[in-house]
């Protein structure tokens, strides 16, 4: 048996805008699920090695719930262009490299480590079209230490000279990946069409039938573009909105994700919030290539599952602190465009959504409730200058929107220290 116990300021997220606070607290884990946190240790455990942290930060790590891997390359630049320009002129041809497995093994294994150094242990990702670049990809993510599922992306029309399949190639390259990625174990397969104008309505038709017969999840983009939205309804014509066209082929319930949706209106709100349906949040990425400002906050309201994504290379952090603060800025721009009859989301919300909800997607339970696998960081904040001394929750709020050089002292994933 294993077990882990952590001593610290311990901070986690049980509810939406809610903080719980243990000082000189112990977060406890036997083979990897978490026990409790205790303010005291218990009796049973008198005696066992404690890891002391002192008065540093323990908090649960993050969940970035919609990324694009082959797009770290190109993180903090070309910025100038509307999304369907923005694919063609610099994500498309970004991502075509990553047919040399060479390649893809230096970038991802980057991208995986910086993962885990910034605190996201979960991720939902995006790949490229490429197989064998793929697996590379689930290989360096498992290796660092990241858990959550990756897709090979499908696109069989719309992606020019070099980033596209036929419908065959599509259908036959997935069905293989989806036999080569079997032993993994913390990174598993999603269903990922790019969205509905890179897919034909046969290789939809294809990924609706694999996603019932082999009970798969899947993830795509859903009204993050005025122009994108317009193209899509040329594309459907029978369809009244754009997430009829992902329910009309069966990919519509309560582990489907979609990225952004800027533009949804409230009857595609609530077809999100009664198919249990996630919406992730891509704030920086909204504001990069003026897709728009989401009203995150209505969307929670209404009963819709949210949780945040960084969207690189759309967005320019890669880091889930930073994506959680520019979500708070986002709401606040979306509070003035709806001459403030709208609330902004508090930082205890945006964090909230960065950590537990994301975890929920995973089937785990809010904060460190026992039973939830161990992910947990230990952040130090003592470099910091005090304008007084600050309460935890202080504390908590500047983690969000600052940090010191290496604040991240030490990281669980899935039970497993990995720094
Ligand atoms: N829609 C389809 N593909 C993409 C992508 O790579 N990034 C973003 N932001 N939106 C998309
Ligand atoms: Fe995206």
């Amino acid at each position: 048996m294993s077990l882990t116990i952590i001593k610290g300021t311990i901070l986690s997220a049980p509810a939406f805008g809610k903080l719980e606070v243990t000082e000189n607290g112990f977060l406890i884990a036997e083979n990897g699920k978490i026990t409790g946190v205790f303010p005291v240790l218990p009796e049973a455990y008198a005696g066992a090695p404690v890891e002391d942290f002192g008065d540093a930060l323990v908090l649960q790590t993050m969940a970035d719930l919609h990324l694009h891997a082959p797009q770290y390359p190109m993180l903090g630049t070309g910025m100038d262009r509307p999304l369907l320009e923005w694919l063609d002129t610099y994500a498309f041809p970004t991502e075509a490299r990553f047919s040399d497995p060479g390649y893809a093994r230096e970038i991802y294994s980057r991208l995986a480590g910086e993962l885990i150094a910034g605190g996201t242990t979960r991720v939902c990702m995006f790949s490229s079209l490429h197989r064998e670049g793929t697996l590379i990809l689930m290989e360096e993510l498992e290796k660092a230490g990241v858990t959550g599922y990756v897709g090979k992306v499908n696109m069989d029309r719309n992606g020019g000279k070099n980033l596209q399949e036929t419908t065959e190639e599509s259908i036959s390259e997935t069905l293989r990946w989806l036999e080569e990625c079997q032993d993994f174990r913390q990174i598993r397969p999603i269903l990922t069409p790019r969205f509905i104008p890179s897919c034909t309505n046969g290789l939809m038709e294809f990924l609706g039938r694999l996603a019932k017969e082999r009970e798969l999840p899947a993830q795509s983009h859903l009204s993050e573009n005025t122009g994108e939205i317009q193209l899509v309804a040329s594309l459907h014509p029978d369809c009244r909105q754009y997430w009829e066209c992902y329910a009309k082929y069966g990919l519509w319930n309560d582990r489907t994700i979609m990225a952004h949706c800027v533009w949804s209106d409230e009857r595609e709100r609530q077809a999100m919030a009664e198919a249990g349906v996630t919406a992730v949040h891509c704030a920086d990425s909204n504001q990069n290539i003026c897709s728009g400002v989401a009203p995150v906050r209505v969307m929670m309201q209404e009963g819709v599952k949210v949780a945040l994504g960084s969207d690189i290379a759309g967005g320019d952090r890669l880091n889930m602190f930073d994506v959680a603060a520019a979500s708070i800025r986002a709401s606040k721009a979306r509070r003035i465009l709806d001459n403030l009859q709208t609330d902004f989301l508090t930082v205890l919300e945006a964090w909230y959504l960065a950590t537990s909800s994301g975890a929920a997607y995973f089937g785990e339970k809010p904060g460190f409730a026992p039973g939830n696998s161990l992910h947990a960081m230990v952040l130090a904040d003592d470099s910091l200058p005090q304008p007084h001394p600050l309460t935890p929750q202080e504390r908590l709020e500047r983690a969000i929107y600052l940090r010191q050089p290496s604040a991240i002292r030490a990281l669980w994933s899935d039970g497993v220290r990995r720094f």
